[in-house]
């Protein structure tokens, strides 16, 4: 076991001029689940291999526990990569496959056996050992790649997208075998994906990258509930928080009818920046509709009026897509309803946003005003 550190690791590629990963700076606690997440092209791939090896580092440097690994050759690292595509050997059985490290490293055969077993009982691969890849399922597979991973009981376990290969359902299942493997096994971990349920559902820390610059580092808790910038508030979170552009005021913002309080400390910054609006945040879930109940004491005209234009019923709840006039401007806003009082198509609703649950954004620099 061991922790893991970017210590303000860059990655250059040949020929290029931005970084594809800039002074990345993460400290991974000893027997962490950590999540690189971000969309395509932001640098994950890149971070994680710089982190097995694959890549060289062009400026700062990684740290295995106490050990500098900046140069080392991935051999030397003590860490076991899962990839997305499995890279699995063809020719091998299942048992040959999870072993084929250990026999790499001179491990005696009978200790190999030994491990690949206790793997697999793990992985309830058991009756799979003695069959060749092809003759397994999606899910199967992901398990030997796993597999191929627990044996060389490594310092750090390293995962590339390896659920991305799956279809949707087996993706969630497997999305909870790994998340508590990994907890049983206290190994640390640091996975990649482009999906943000997926990071908020297996992390204990997720880190949102974003052309090869690190965003937020945060419990999924967190980062939900305090996005640092309009890239995280829009990144995290689905359907999407909601983000609206309005006119600074006296003392907060005005949205709708509804006055959000912001601080005026963060609102005279705004102000000096030469700002004339902020932008405000506001998640589906925390409007409170008027017209549907549950508000009472609210005046009519409350808030901001919604046109309905498409529901979609969940069953628990619903999501409305409408839209509202705000600042002048048509703007598209999804509010989350009761499953059991949903709108019709074309009704209007009153919406407030809840109190304390508004979210404050400098329209210029993206970065977060409110507390
Ligand atoms: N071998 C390479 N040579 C040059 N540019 C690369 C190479 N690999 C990745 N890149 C670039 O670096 C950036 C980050 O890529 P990558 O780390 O693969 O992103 P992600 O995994 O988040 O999708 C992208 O702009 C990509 O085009
Ligand atoms: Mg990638």
């Amino acid at each position: 076991m061991a922790t893991v550190t970017f210590d303000k690791a860059t990655r250059i590629y040949p020929g290029g001029t931005k970084p594809a990963v800039d002074a990345l700076e993460i400290e991974i606690e000893d027997g962490e689940f950590l999540v690189l997440v971000g969309p395509s092209g932001c640098g994950k791939s890149t971070s994680l291999r710089m982190l097995a090896g694959l890549e060289d580092v062009n400026g700062g440097a990684i740290r295995i526990g106490d050990r500098d690994v900046t140069h080392l050759p991935p051999k030397d690292r003590d860490i076991a990569m899962v990839f997305q595509n499995y890279a699995l050997y063809p020719h091998m059985t299942v048992a040959a496959n999870m072993g084929f490290a250990l026999k790499i490293a001179g491990v005696p055969k009978d200790v190999i056996r030994q491990k690949v077993e206790e793997a697999a009982r793990i992985l309830d691969l058991t009756e799979y050992l003695d069959r060749k890849p092809k003759a397994l399922s999606g899910g199967q597979r992901q398990r030997v790649a796993m597999g191929r991973a627990i044996v060389r009981e490594p310092q750090v376990f390293l995962m590339d997208e390896p659920l991305s290969n799956l279809d949707a359902k087996l993706r969630v299942s497997t999305r909870t075998q790994i998340a508590s493997l990994q907890r049983r096994l206290g190994i640390t971990t640091v996975y990649v994906t482009h999906d943000q349920v997926e990071a908020m559902t297996m992390g204990d820390r997720v880190a949102v990258l974003k052309d090869g610059l690190l965003q937020q580092i945060d419990s999924p808790r967190n980062m939900y509930d305090r996005p640092a910038n309009l890239f995280v508030a829009g990144f995290i979170g689905s359907p999407a928080m909601n983000l609206v552009e309005v006119p600074i005021t006296d003392g907060g913002v005005k949205f709708g009818n509804s006055v959000v309080p912001v601080s005026r400390e963060a609102l005279s910054a705004a102000a000096n920046r030469g700002d004339t609006t902020v932008t405000v945040g506001i998640r589906p879930e925390h409007f409170d509709v008027v017209e549907l109940g549950g508000s009472a004491g609210l005046a009519k005209d409350a808030g901001l009026e919604v046109s309905v234009n498409v529901v979609e019923e969940l069953g628990a709840d619903g999501y409305v897509y409408g839209t509202a006039r705000v600042g002048g401007e048509d703007k598209d806003l999804v509010v989350r309803v009761n499953g059991r009082q949903v709108p019709e198509k074309g009704a209007k609703l009153h919406v407030v946003p809840k109190a304390g649950e508004t979210h404050v954004f400098s329209t210029s620099t993206g970065e977060r005003l409110s507390d």
